[in-house]
C-alpha cells in the first residue's frame, strides 16, 4: 500500500512539474518533394492540433543519403533531433549505439503488437522493445507509365524484361524517351534491385542482398542482371545524371518519357499534381511480377532531455499509428498503411494492389526487403553495392567484371 501511495504521489509530482511543458518535437526528415511535403504537413497538422510544437528540419535529397550525414553530425555533437525519419538496418544500428529512446510505454498503450505486421515489427524493434514507429509501407518494384505515350507506339506496360526491351526499342525508334531516370546512386540501386528480383527471383534476391552470398553476387544470373542494366542505360535520355527522382516523375507526367521505375512515392507526385490513376498514369509491378520489394518509413525517437521534448516524442509516437492519420498520410504519400486491418475503400487501385500483393507475398515467402532503401542493408555494404551499380551504369564496364567487382566490394565492406 505504502509503495502504491508513494508511486501515485510521484506520478502527481511528475504531472505537476510537467504541466506547463508544451510537447515539442524537432522532426528531421527528407520529405521535400510536392507529394512528400503534403504528407509531412498532414503529420504536422495533427501534431499541432493535439497541442504539439513542431520544429521542422527538412534535408532535401531523395532516398535520405543527405539527411543521414546531417543526423550523424547532430548525434556526434550531442544534439540529436527528437524525431528522425529513418528505417531498416539504420534503426538497429542507432539502437545498438544506445541513441534511441524506448517506446514500450506508448507501444503497449496502443497495442502495436496487435496492429503491426510481423515484417514491420522486426524492423522497428530492438531486443524486443519498440525503438521506432512505422508510418507506412512503400513498395519499390513499380513501373509508372503514361498510357497516352505508350499508345503512340501501340504498346502496353511490359510484363517481362524482354517485353520491356522491345517496348523501349519501339519508343526510342519513335523519338520518345523510354525511361525517365535520375542518375543518383540510390536511384540506380532502385532500378537495379527490381531487375535482380525480376531476373533472379526472390530467393536469389535474398541470397544476394540479405545473405551477401559471394556465389550469388558473382553469378551468371548477376551477369544477366548487369546485361539488362546495360540495356536500360540505352533507354534513358542524355540529361539523366544527377536528376532528382521527382523531376523524372514529371517527365512521365508531361509525356516526355513513357515510364519510370520508382517506389510508390512517385504516385504521391502524380496525385499532388492532380493526376488520376488509371487515366493519366498507370502503375504496374516491374517485370516479372515475382515478388514484392518492401520499404517502410519510420520515425525513431532519439534520446533527448527535457519534459517538453520527451512529451513531444510520446505525442508523435502515439499519433502515427492512429487509423485516421494512417489513412490521411498514406493517401497523400502514395504508400499504404503500416497498420493492419484498415478500411481500403478510399485507396486507389495501385494501393489496393500493393496491400493485396504484400499479404500474398508475405505468405508465400516472396516478400523481400529493399537494399537500395536500407531495409536489408545500410552503411558500407549498401554503399559498396551502389558504387558498383553506378560505376557500371556510367561506363563501359562488362557485366562479368561488374558481377566480380560486386562480390569483391561487398566482401571488403563487411
Ligand atoms: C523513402 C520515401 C521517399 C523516397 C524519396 C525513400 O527512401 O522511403 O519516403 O519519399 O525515398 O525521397
Amino acid at each position: 500500500m505504502k509503495s502504491v501511495l508513494l508511486s501515485s504521489a510521484a506520478a502527481l509530482f511528475a504531472l505537476a512539474s510537467t504541466a506547463n511543458a508544451q510537447p515539442t518535437a524537432e522532426v528531421l526528415h527528407y520529405w521535400t518533394s510536392g507529394g512528400e511535403a503534403k504528407a509531412v504537413q498532414a503529420l504536422k497538422k495533427d501534431f499541432e492540433a493535439k497541442g504539439g510544437k513542431w520544429i521542422d528540419a527538412p534535408v532535401a535529397g531523395g532516398g535520405g543519403d543527405a539527411q543521414a550525414a546531417v543526423l550523424r553530425a547532430r548525434v556526434l555533437s550531442g544534439d540529436p533531433p527528437a524525431a528522425v525519419q529513418i528505417k531498416g538496418v539504420n534503426i538497429r544500428d542507432w539502437a545498438e549505439a544506445g541513441a534511441l529512446a524506448d517506446l514500450s510505454a506508448v507501444a503497449n498503450k496502443y497495442h502495436w503488437d496487435d496492429i503491426l505486421p510481423k515484417q514491420l515489427q522486426d524492423i522497428v524493434k530492438y531486443e524486443g522493445h519498440y525503438v521506432a514507429v512505422p508510418v507506412n509501407v512503400h513498395r519499390v518494384d513499380w513501373i509508372w507509365a503514361n498510357p497516352k505515350v505508350l499508345a503512340k507506339v501501340d504498346a502496353k506496360v511490359p510484363t517481362t524484361w524482354e517485353e520491356f526491351n522491345q517496348v523501349a526499342e519501339k519508343l526510342k525508334a519513335a523519338g520518345i524517351i523510354p525511361l525517365a531516370h535520375g542518375g543518383q546512386p540510390w536511384q540506380d540501386g532502385t532500378v537495379f534491385e527490381t531487375v535482380v528480383l525480376g531476373i533472379g527471383g526472390p530467393d536469389f534476391y535474398k541470397k544476394a542482398f540479405v545473405d551477401l552470398d559471394p556465389e550469388a553476387l558473382n553469378s551468371d544470373t548477376m551477369v544477366k542482371v548487369f546485361d539488362e542494366m546495360r540495356k536500360i542505360r540505352g533507354y534513358v535520355d542524355p540529361d539523366f545524371p544527377g536528376r532528382d527522382w521527382n523531376l523524372a516523375t514529371a517527365m512521365v507526367m508531361r509525356g516526355e518519357a513513357a515510364m519510370q521505375i520508382m517506389g510508390d512515392w512517385a504516385k504521391g507526385e502524380f496525385l499532388a499534381a492532380g493526376k488520376v490513376p488509371g487515366k493519366d498514369f498507370i502503375c504496374a509491378s516491374t517485370p516479372s511480377d515475382k515478388g514484392y520489394i518492401l520499404n517502410s518509413d519510420s520515425f525513431a525517437m532519439f534520446k533527448v532531455k527535457g519534459d517538453d521534448l520527451v512529451q513531444g516524442q510520446q505525442l508523435l509516437a502515439s499519433l502515427i499509428l492512429g487509423e485516421k492519420f494512417q489513412e490521411t498520410f498514406n493517401l497523400l504519400k502514395g504508400s499504404v498503411p503500416a497498420r493492419m486491418g484498415m478500411d481500403q475503400s478510399k485507396f486507389d487501385s495501385c494501393a489496393v494492389k500493393s496491400m493485396n500483393d504484400m499479404k500474398e507475398t508475405a505468405k508465400n515467402g516472396s516478400l523481400v526487403g529493399s537494399m537500395a532503401h536500407e531495409i536489408v542493408q545500410s552503411g558500407a555494404v549498401r554503399g559498396a553495392i551502389l558504387d558498383v551499380v553506378t560505376e557500371h551504369f556510367n561506363s563501359d564496364m562488362s557485366s562479368k567484371e561488374a558481377a566480380k567487382k560486386l562480390a569483391e566490394n561487398v566482401a571488403l565492406a563487411q
